[in-house]
C-alpha cells in the first residue's frame, strides 16, 4: 500500500550537512500494523514529514497503492493518509470547542457531518458532552482521543502516529494503542507506529523497522507474539527492554 524506497533526505546548517535519511526502505500493506522505533534524533518524524510531503525529500520515490506520492498529486493522498503528531495540545486549537474542531476536517462532506461525528465519538470512546469543551478543559488521554478521532473522521485507508503516546500515563497509553488496534481490525486501517517505547510498540505491532543515523538498520515481523532481529544493535535495544520487564 505505502512503499517508501531508497528515500534520503539532508539538512543545510551554515556550513554543515546532515544527512537525516539515508536511502531509507519500507513498506506498509493493507491492514498492517508497522512499528518504527529508534533513538532520538534518527529521522523517525523526518520520514513522516517526507511521507506526507510536507517536506521533499533529496533522492527516491513514494508510491501509495502503486501509485508515485508527489507534491502535486498528495490531495488525493491526503484523502486516504492522516498523520498525528505528539503534541495533542499543541495540535488542538485552544479556542475552538472540541466540535468546532472535528467540523474542520469534514468541511467537504456532504450530508449530517454533526451525525457522523456523534457517530465516531463512541470509537474513541467519548461522548456528546466532550463536544461542547475546550482542549483545556479534557484531560491528556482525552485530548488525544480528539486528535486521533479528527484524523479518524474522514476514515484514512492508512494512518500514521508519531509519539501518540508520549507523555501519556501507562494506562492511557495502552487504552490509545487498544483503541488503535480496535480501529486496525475493524475498519481494517494500516498504521504506521513511530514510537520511543519499544514495549508499546511491540505490544502494538506486526513488523517492526529499526532505525539508526538516518538508516533502516534491521527489520523483523512478529512470530508467535516475538520478535526476531539480526543485527547486534536491534538485539541489544530489544534485550534492555525484556529486561526491564522482568524487573517490572
Ligand atoms: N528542520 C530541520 N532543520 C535541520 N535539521 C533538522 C530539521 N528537522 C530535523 N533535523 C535533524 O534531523 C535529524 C532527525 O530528526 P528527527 O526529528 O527526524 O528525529 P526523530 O527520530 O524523530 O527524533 P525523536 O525521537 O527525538 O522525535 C536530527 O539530527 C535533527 O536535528
Ligand atoms: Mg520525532
Amino acid at each position: 500500500m505505502l512503499t517508501v524506497s531508497n528515500i534520503s533526505k539532508s539538512y543545510y546548517n551554515g556550513s554543515q550537512t546532515k544527512k537525516a535519511l539515508n536511502g531509507i526502505d519500507l513498506t506498509v500493506g493493507k491492514g498492517e500494523v508497522v512499528g518504527l522505533v529508534g533513538e532520538s534524533g534518527c529521522g523517525k518524524s523526518t520520514l513522516a514529514r517526507v511521507v506526507m510531503q510536507l517536506e521533499s525529500a533529496d533522492s527516491g520515490l513514494i508510491t501509495f497503492n502503486g501509485k508515485p506520492v508527489t507534491r502535486k498529486s498528495r490531495k488525493s493522498f491526503y484523502q486516504a493518509t492522516q498523520l498525528i503528531f505528539q503534541n495533542a495540545s499543541a495540535a488542538l486549537n485552544p479556542s475552538w470547542t472540541v466540535r468546532k474542531i472535528l467540523l474542520e476536517p469534514l468541511r467537504m462532506m456532504k450530508g449530517d457531518r454533526d451525525a457522523h461525528i456523534r457517530h465516531m465519538l463512541e470509537r474513541v470512546k467519548l461522548s456528546e458532552i466532550h463536544l461542547h469543551k475546550y482542549p483545556s478543559e479534557l484531560s491528556g488521554g482525552e485530548r488525544q482521543r480528539v486528535n486521533l478521532l479528527r484524523s479518524l473522521l474522514v476514515e484514512p485507508d492508512l494512518l500514521i502516529c508519531d509519539e501518540i503516546i508520549s507523555n501519556l500515563d501507562r494506562l492511557i497509553q495502552r487504552e490509545i494503542i487498544d483503541l488503535l488496534l480496535e480501529l486496525n481490525r475493524e475498519m481494517g486501517m494500516s498504521i504506521l507506529f513511530i514510537a520511543h517505547d519499544l514495549q508499546a510498540v511491540m505490544y502494538a505491532c506486526d513488523r517492526i523497522y529499526v532505525m539508526k543515523d538516518g538508516r533502516v538498520v534491521d527489520e523483523s515481523v512478529k512470530t508467535d507474539g516475538v520478535f526476531h532481529f539480526s543485527q547486534s544493535y536491534a538485539r541489544q535495544l530489544f534485550d534492555s527492554v525484556l529486561g526491564n520487564r522482568m524487573r517490572e
